[in-house]
């Protein structure tokens, strides 16, 4: 959907800054000519919206909760057990973390270690399959007695499982633009019912990019949380230098931007998944306009999921289907 007032906006700024830093009309003509040409030519289309009305709202339903890691509070994150238990309680789709192990196997953790949520140590580039599939992938669980012998799935078992029990995936890929791509574009082809039930996340334009150029039939997400590269998840700032402070601060207003005017186009996604407390109902409205859905991450409480359910009727992401648990950034 072209959005003449975006466009006439975008260029109008680019035009004027470029202009205020060079002082020349042809170089700022070039420039900005150049910029929309690149756009115009790199960019990909939105998939149709009726695969992604599929996709989002399996079943017709008005509001999708998506079960973040499979649902880390109610089971074990990024396990079997996990996208079990979310099926059981209710849940629509379940948010699985991509990683590989040393031997280039996709598998799902959300770390790059396995220190956090397993009984083992160490960097993930450093371990074959071989080795995580002898570890414990329930040793941090706090009711690990209840899921003993959960073991970390490969990406194939987890998808396959996903499938036999109906539910969508949205896959969450951190890294590895190229060898995500492959894999994912692999996994596709194998289950040509991904295309209908699966949407690709990530807070990286790359992979997304990446993404489309290897499979553009794919329902694509850009994930974002607005003031991410200077602060953490809690609002404490990253950096103690000043200055680096300031800088992070500003290349975020950059990012901010740059995710709301180019990138979703560039990439052609279909939804936007935000940190929850940046979705307001005219910021949903911002996102319709452009045919993108917004979908909330985390909402952690029963009352603020009325919120997301009820009024906003947007989408959300929460790490348990059963009860109020603890905020997660
Ligand atoms: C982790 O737990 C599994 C299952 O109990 C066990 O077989 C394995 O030896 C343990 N690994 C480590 C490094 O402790
Ligand atoms: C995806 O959905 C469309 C429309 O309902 C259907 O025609 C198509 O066969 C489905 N594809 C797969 C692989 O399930």
């Amino acid at each position: 959907m072209l959005q003449l007032g975006d466009e006439v906006t975008l260029y109008s700024m680019v035009f004027v800054l470029v202009l205020l830093g060079t002082r020349s009309p042809l170089w700022t003509t070039v420039l900005t000519v150049s910029l929309y040409l690149f756009l115009a030519m790199f960019r990909f289309p939105q998939v149709p919206a009726s695969r992604v009305q599929q996709v989002l709202h399996p079943g017709s339903d008005k509001v999708s909760a998506v079960a973040h890691r499979g649902g880390g509070h109610d089971a074990p994150e990024n396990t079997i057990a996990a996208i079990r238990e979310a099926r059981k309680n209710g849940a629509g789709g379940v948010e699985l973390d991509l990683e590989f192990s040393a031997d280039g196997v996709p598998i799902l953790m959300h770390d790059e270690t396995v220190d956090r949520t397993t009984n083992g140590s160490g960097p993930l580039s450093q371990m074959r399959l071989s080795d995580l599939r002898k570890l414990d992938a329930a040793a941090k669980y706090r009711l690990s007695e209840k899921f003993a012998g959960e073991t970390i799935p490969t990406l194939e078992e987890a998808v396959e499982e996903c499938i036999k029990l109906q539910l969508v995936i949205y896959f969450d890929v951190k890294g590895h633009p190229d060898e995500a791509a492959a894999a994912l574009t692999e996994l596709y082809k194998k289950h040509p019912v991904l295309y209908n039930s699966s949407i690709v996340c990530s807070f990286e334009p790359k992979v997304i990019y990446r993404m489309r150029q290897s499979d553009p039939e794919v329902v694509t997400a850009l994930t974002h949380r607005p003031w991410s590269l200077s602060r953490l998840g809690d609002g404490v700032p990253r950096f103690s230098s000043l200055w680096k402070h300031h800088w992070m601060t500003l290349m975020d207003v950059v990012l901010d931007w740059a995710h709301h005017h180019v990138l979703w186009k560039l990439c052609g996604v279909s939804a936007f998944l935000i940190q929850k407390n940046f979705v307001s109902p005219d910021y949903v409205q911002y996102w319709a306009q452009r045919g993108v859905e917004v979908v909330a991450w985390t909402v952690n409480t029963k009352v603020e999921k009325e919120y997301y359910h009820t009024l906003l009727q947007v989408n959300y992401i929460t790490d348990s289907l059963v009860e109020d648990c603890d905020p997660h950034y």
